[in-house]
């Protein structure tokens, strides 16, 4: 598998700490210090939908694929408001391509996920394109009225055009089942027969325990790369981490024993866009022309589940 091409798009609305002082006991002081967002951006006039298309038609550009190439699409997705057909069903047709598609949940891990399937599939001879969006509306999931969460969140889209290639050096997923940390229970319609509690919520969070599972499983996860490789952390151009908290990101920096310079974030501009964060950065660090051919990179994302994914690619534009 290689890389041929990325895209993102994110919404217009832009939501400042201090807009949200205006209505929650919160403070651009508490959040910068915590986490180091700045700002987000929150779905407004548009739907996730016409983000997921914007990403994938960029990334299809920067490719230089014509959609009548793609073999299959995934698209990561957590929640958009319709529970089906699949969002991965709506980019097909909105795109104009024929191919077979599906949506993925794997939280915020979900596009080194979509990664791997996609390597899966070029490398078994199934497919020679696909296209990976990742779309994502997590301030559609949280309380507006939970300061614990509802700041934390942005939405936007990011996308990816793979092909035959030998990019991808290493790459590993974990499952750990830990439902109690990070959940949202959904409404579903009630029938005459069930029984016991059927309560919904919006998306509650242990942040401490996220917190440091998030650092110690994207650590560990990169660690074990690099030694399966054999890759030096001094090769590495740039750890691409899931944008959820620049603390988080600069503790796992700390334990790799890294600079600074090679953890480039935008969690200050846009929150946490669960599984979009990845392709997000990775499409500006390439569009900002800081990817050159040849660059090793390092991904790592976590999420609910718990879920953790991390893999070592080449660039290779
Ligand atoms: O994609 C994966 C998804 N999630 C994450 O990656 C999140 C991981 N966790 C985190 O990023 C951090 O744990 C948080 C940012 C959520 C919290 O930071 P923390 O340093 O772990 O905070 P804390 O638990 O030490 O502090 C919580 C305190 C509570 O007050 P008390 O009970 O100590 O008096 C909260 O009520 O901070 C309070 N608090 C706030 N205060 C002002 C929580 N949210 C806010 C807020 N503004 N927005």
């Amino acid at each position: 598998m290689k890389i041929l091409g990325t895209g993102c798009a994110n919404p217009s609305c832009v939501v400042t700490n201090q807009m949200l002082e205006g209505f929650l006991d919160t403070s651009d002081q508490w959040i910068t210090e915590r986490t180091g967002i700045k700002e987000r951006r929150v779905m407004s006039s548009e739907r996730l939908i016409d983000l997921a298309v914007s990403a994938a038609n960029k990334a299809l550009a920067d490719a230089g694929v014509g959609v009548e190439e793609l073999d299959f699409i995934i698209c990561s997705n957590v929640v958009n408001e319709y529970a089906t057909p699949a969002m991965s069903c709506m980019i097909q047709g909105a795109i104009g391509a024929t191919c077979p598609c599906l949506d993925i949940n794997a939280a915020c891990a979900g596009f080194i996920f979509a990664l791997d399937m996609a390597e899966d599939k070029l490398r078994a001879g199934k497919a020679d394109k696909i296209l990976i969006v990742c779309a994502e509306e997590p301030t559609r999931m949280v309380s507006w009225e939970d300061r614990n969460t509802c700041v934390l969140f942005g939405d936007g889209a990011g996308a990816a055009v793979v092909g035959q290639g030998d990019a991808m050096k290493a790459v590993k997923l974990t499952t750990a089942s830990r439902t109690d940390v990070l959940y949202q229970l959904r409404r579903l319609e009630p029938t005459p027969y069930l029984q016991g509690d059927h309560s919904f919520a919006p998306l509650v969070m242990k942040g401490r325990d996220v917190f440091k599972t998030a650092v110690s499983s994207s650590t560990a996860d990169i660690k074990d790369l690099l030694a399966r490789t054999g890759i030096d952390s001094a090769d590495v151009k740039y750890f691409v981490l899931h944008q959820a908290n620049e603390r988080i990101i600069d503790s796992i920096r700390g334990l790799l024993g890294e600079q600074p310079e090679k953890f480039p974030h935008n969690v200050e501009r846009y929150g946490n866009t669960s599984s979009a964060s990845v392709p997000i950065l990775l499409d500006e660090l390439s569009r900002e022309g800081k990817l050159q051919k040849g660059d090793i990179l390092v991904l790592s994302a976590f999420g609910a589940g718990f879920t953790t994914a991390a893999c070592i690619i080449e660039w290779t534009k």
